[in-house]
């Protein structure tokens, strides 16, 4: 009995259908019809590993994703290691260092969209329930200064949204009862920090954060992915971002 063909044989090409969350109401046409129209012998669906990215390993650790993932997706990527670099220079604790680096780790390789909510949902069996609650709220509390904790907000907003932009109400509500929460400082410490840094042309190694990254975050031996978590689904897209089921 011979087997079915497999899309991570080499030898197809392999028709890559990008995601409907990013495209929809953009105008973007979706191409699913034309691709179904190509299919064939030698023409296949994406899955499995995508030869255009860079292989990752079988059991891949946090490091591994900041080393062959976040492609084409440098300013986040940036934006972390510098983040985290800043803070671990300023004596921080390790949890707000660890907070710093994953804060936006969904931006870069998954959704833009909420954020703060799906990099928590990522992390949270990995880390410590404070990391988790910090890299969550920091998407609401980034839009509400704090000049006793030394947090404007950010100018690079205005320049985003608009100075006229008013955030719906369930982040109002989220960045208050964070306020009262007892790790409040965690996360507006994860603001602070919260900073584009497009300025600076400083090549930072992932390799520093691999003490911090061994104290505070919980490898799986199999690999993040592959041990039935929670969230080892969200790990998995990271890997095969482009796979059609
Ligand atoms: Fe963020
Ligand atoms: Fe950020």
């Amino acid at each position: 009995m011979c087997n079915p063909p497999q899309s991570n044989q080499p030898g197809y090409n392999r028709l890559i259908l990008t995601a409907p969350v990013g495209r929809s109401g953009t105008g973007a046409p979706n191409p699913e019809k034309d691709l179904f129209a190509q299919l064939g012998p030698d023409t296949v669906m994406m899955m499995g590993d995508n030869p255009v990215l860079p292989k990752m390993p079988d059991k891949p650790t946090l490091l591994d994703f900041f080393k062959y993932r976040f492609v084409n997706e440098e300013i986040t990527r940036t934006h972390l290691l510098t983040s985290a670099k800043r803070a671990m220079e300023d004596g921080q604790p390790d949890k707000v260092v660890i907070a710093c680096l994953l804060h936006d780790f969904a931006n870069g390789g998954l959704i833009r969209s909420d954020h703060g909510y799906w990099g928590a949902q990522m992390m949270r069996p990995y880390v410590d329930e404070e990391i988790a609650w910090a890299i969550e709220k920091h998407q609401a509390l980034r839009y509400f200064a704090d000049e006793q904790a030394g947090y404007d907000y950010p100018e690079s907003y205005n320049r985003f949204f608009g100075p006229d932009y008013v955030p719906p109400e369930y982040i109002r509500q989220e960045a208050e009862a964070a306020r009262n929460h007892r790790w409040y400082m965690t996360g507006r410490l994860v603001t602070k920090y919260d900073i584009y840094f497009f300025d600076q042309n400083e090549v930072i190694d992932p390799e520093i954060f691999t003490d911090i990254i061994g104290r505070n975050f919980k490898q799986p031996e199999e690999g993040l992915g592959f041990d039935g978590s929670p969230s080892a689904h969200m790990w998995r897209t990271f890997i095969w971002p482009n796979n059609f089921l």
